[in-house]
């Protein structure tokens, strides 16, 4: 896929004033490809040379209610007249909050802007609260871009080794050695290598974190009774579970992963849908923890956190999604998925279609069922990445990353589904001959 005249010529200008013509490494397509936005309404995307997309990427998944909703841009607007940042409590965040807790069965919440931020002072409050250093983690799993999280991510599956005793991989130059000492990385749903580490190494443990699905892996989707073993293992040991819902918060049932998999974590982070694509994120949690956090205690702490333009956003957005919205967005997906099948099932390659409704993913692979990073990793993304390549050129524009699964807004319709899966059969007829 090759982009416009026009973006290609806005691609170039960015690139001598962005480093590489993007604020983040992942939005780098390649020289020519690298698309430039115009606008977005809905679940369409403009690029400079006005040419639209449906849009199944909605900014890495925030955007589940549509791209400039009016609802959330007027109640913005208006929260706007009384000012943004004050670094003081204001309104709007305590009801954010007050919905958090409603919707998700929290008892306290504390604002961030990302789900970097979120992540990271998860991490600390665990720490803090156990009297541990170190992290555990999935491979495969994304939790943002501090040092703490970027270890085995996305490995080559040779580099991490044996998996009764995994090396630990760095996503890439600049994350300390020295922290890897206090990271482990183990096979999501494997039972028996969780229990042989904790076993051997619980005292050292403060935290297992865990993607509640591999939403950086395509939607690998947890096996049955394996974060309820999460779970278990921590209240054992007396390790706290953060359930790193970034992705899937408020966008794969009203209460999340917590809701959908019917598992309590004690700490869980928000970011991504909470805001519809403004930065609103939070860490939330348990009164015995998240009521440590506090001055003389457990610190947290940060300028913009609770602003109003973003809780004005999450205010509206929470508003919106217990009102429904979220039937649409399932409904979308299940039929998607169902679209998916019938045509992959035609054209007779091996696939896994995986995931919540709401963010489904393909692996093309032998497996019968993808349960941990490696499965991904041996799948066939050439063919993927072709497929997707020229669904974008034709207008239908998932990530072409394909650990990313397709998100959906409450604004795609039945007659887009049409036109995508029409768009999605050309393109597999074509690279599949
Ligand atoms: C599960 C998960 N955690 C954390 C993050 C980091 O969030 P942000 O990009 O808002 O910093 C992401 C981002 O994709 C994510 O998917």
């Amino acid at each position: 896929m090759k982009s416009g005249p026009k973006s290609k010529a806005m691609f170039d200008r960015a690139t001598r004033a962005l480093s590489g013509g993007v604020s983040s490494n992942f939005r780098y397509w390649g020289d020519d490809s690298t698309l430039v936005v115009k606008n977005a309404k809905g679940a369409y995307l403009w690029d400079q040379d006005d040419k639209r997309y449906v849009d199944y990427r909605l900014g890495f998944g925030p955007v589940i209610l549509g791209h400039a909703r009016q609802e959330i841009s007027d109640h913005i607007s208006e929260a706007m007249t009384i000012g943004n940042c004050f670094a003081m409590t204001n309104e709007y965040e305590i009801r954010v909050a007050e919905k958090i807790k409603k919707m998700a069965g929290v008892d306290l919440v504390r604002m961030t802007n990302t789900g970097t931020e979120a992540t990271m002072g998860a991490m600390r409050i665990a720490r803090a609260f156990t009297g541990r250093d170190k992290i555990l983690k999935f491979d495969g799993a994304y939790h943002g871009f501090h040092d703490y999280s970027l270890w085995n991510t996305y490995p080559p599956t040779s580099g991490v080794g044996y998996k009764n005793a995994p090396f630990l991989v760095p996503q890439g130059s600049g994350i300390p050695r020295s922290v890897g000492d206090l990271m482990y990385s183990l096979p999501f749903n494997n039972k028996e290598i969780l229990e042989k580490k904790l076993k051997e190494r619980w005292h050292e443990i403060a935290c297992i974190i865990v993607e509640p699905l591999l939403g950086n892996q395509a939607s690998i989707m947890p096996q049955d009774g394996f974060l309820d073993f999460v779970r278990d293992q921590c209240t054992k040991y007396g390790i706290v579970m953060i359930m790193d819902e970034v992705k899937t918060g408020f966008r794969i049932a009203k209460g999340g992963a917590q809701q959908y998999f019917n598992v309590k974590a004690d700490l869980v982070t928000y970011a991504k849908c909470l805001g519809n694509g403004f930065p609103a994120a939070a860490i939330a949690g348990q009164k015995n923890i998240m009521g440590e956090v506090g001055p003389g205690k457990i610190p947290h702490g940060g300028t913009y956190g609770g602003n109003v333009v973003a809780m004005a956003a999450a205010d509206k957005v929470l508003d919106l999604i217990e009102a429904g919205e979220l039937d649409k967005v399932n409904d979308h997906g299940k039929k998607l998925k169902a679209g998916w099948k019938k045509i992959l099932d035609s054209a007779g390659v091996p696939y896994v279609i995986q995931g919540a409704d709401a963010m489904p993913g393909i692996v093309f692979t032998e497996e019968k069922v993808c349960t941990e990073y490696s499965h991904w990793a041996n799948g066939d993304h050439d063919t993927y990445d072709s497929i997707i390549d020229k669904c974008i050129e034709k207008g239908v524009m998932p990530d072409c990353d394909s650990r990313e699964p397709w998100f959906i807004s409450s604004c795609h319709t039945d007659k887009d589904l049409e036109f995508v899966l029409g768009v999605f059969e050309e393109s597999v007829r074509e690279v599949i001959k």
